[in-house]
């Protein structure tokens, strides 16, 4: 059965005060004072817990590793090389921290890694580029201004520009398996590093690619109810569409959790960066559907996959939840009709309060280090299970200075 909205949200409401009840930055129940349910002090907390985290985290990454995840159970400390798709999340959160904190410990780490990162500028093997380098070098170089990360951007967004093909009017995402042109939805979330690139470098090259990739997505990876598809596969030659199908999720029309949060973060980037309507009406149908969803949980933290059932033993993904709490943020700036802002901070601000709860938030020296706890990376392939992910940290720390900057005096 749907739950109307207006019943969802006070369910909801009832849910999270009573799992946050100790938390004396929550609202009480009919409190309509214009109080912002989370306060400065909340955030610093959660700052403060965080750069003692990482501190202890920096202390098992060897020097040229960055790190993945945490397997309790083997009480495994899991790292990859600069090549994997997750490297620059490390150095990314730990810049969040620095200029959160003014922890100069923070920018020290992050300016260790960038050095071993460089070298990713000219990987042409990878869609993944935006994340790798675009949440790294990209907040060190808002943060520092230093010219030398604004040259290594610009050298990685000409190698990411080397995927799009015109025939397709697309960026491939991946070079592996029998795929013959396969774009993931994940892609959307590399476009804002070929934004800045357009920007930085004067060349209109990569915002075309941008909005050509963009309205192809639109019209092959969604559904009529805007879910999405993860793996759209095309004809390399005619741009046909071949196949579409999961990867990560739980059937191929099913819609997987941390997809829909890349779609619905990848379409308010480009209303952002080009104010065409038509991507934030997609941003607002994404957020619908995600939102307005039966099987969303209480706590705002979904499912692996929406189409899993809704049960106990079901696992959750809090990095698909840092993402919708970051990306929702953001689209309550841009949305016209006043309703539809409050419902995307409320549904932020619950989700915010959920993962800094103890069920998510990990105990200070746990967790390997990592800020939080229950995000699932590939269940499919058994692979990143219902632990803590180098990603999920980093969306949680930029919701939580989103919300600082934006709703904070
Ligand atoms: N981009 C891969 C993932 O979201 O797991």
């Amino acid at each position: 059965m749907k739950l109307n909205h207006k019943l969802t949200l006070s369910l909801l409401t009832v849910g999270i005060l009573a799992s946050a009840c100790s938390q004396s930055n929550v609202k009480k129940e009919g409190d309509t004072s214009s109080q912002p349910v989370i306060t400065d002090e909340f955030i610093k907390e959660n700052i403060d817990f965080s750069v003692n985290q990482y501190q202890h985290l920096s202390t098992l990454v060897p020097e040229d590793k960055l790190p993945k995840t945490y397997i309790k159970d083997e009480d495994k400390f899991v790292t990859s090389g600069t090549s994997w798709w997750t490297s620059g999340f490390y150095p990314g959160t730990l810049l969040y921290l620095y200029e959160m904190s003014g922890d100069s410990s923070m920018l020290r780490l992050a300016e260790q890694k960038l050095e071993i990162l460089e070298k990713e500028k000219n990987n042409e093997g990878t869609h993944d580029l935006g994340f790798m380098l675009f949440c790294s070098f990209g907040n060190a170089y808002r943060i520092t201004g230093n010219e030398h990360y604004k040259n290594v951007m610009l050298q990685g967004a000409a190698s990411l520009a080397t995927r799009f093909h015109p025939e397709t009017g697309l960026i491939k995402s991946w070079d592996h398996g029998s795929w013959k042109y396969p774009v993931i939805i994940d892609n959307m979330m590399n476009l804002e590093f070929l934004f800045w690139a357009s920007e930085a470098s004067g060349d209109d090259k990569y915002r075309n690619i941008n909005i050509s990739h963009a309205d192809s997505t639109i019209k092959n990876h969604f559904r009529d109810d805007y879910s999405s598809y993860h793996v759209v596969d095309y004809d390399p030659t005619t741009g046909k569409v071949v196949d579409k199908k999961t990867h990560q999720g739980k059937a191929d029309d099913s819609a997987w959790a941390r997809g829909q949060s890349w779609g619905l973060y990848g379409y308010i980037v480009m209303y952002r960066d080009t104010k065409n309507p038509v991507y934030l009406d997609q941003a607002e149908n994404i957020a619908a559907f995600i939102l307005d969803h039966p099987n969303m949980p209480e706590d705002m933290v979904p499912y692996w996959d929406y189409d899993a059932p809704a049960s106990d033993t079901t696992f959750r993904d809090a990095s698909a939840a840092a993402l919708n709490a970051s990306a929702l943020l953001e689209l309550s700036k841009y949305t016209e009709d006043k309703a539809k802002a409050e419902k995307y901070v409320s549904a932020a601000e619950k989700t915010i309060i959920s993962l800094s709860s103890d069920k998510y938030r990990a105990k200070l020296g746990q967790n390997g280090g990592f800020i939080l706890l229950h995000s699932v990376g590939s269940l499919p392939h058994d692979s990143e299970v219902d632990v803590p992910l180098t990603y999920a940290d980093y969306y949680y720390i930029e919701a939580l200075k989103r919300y600082q900057d934006w709703f904070l005096d």
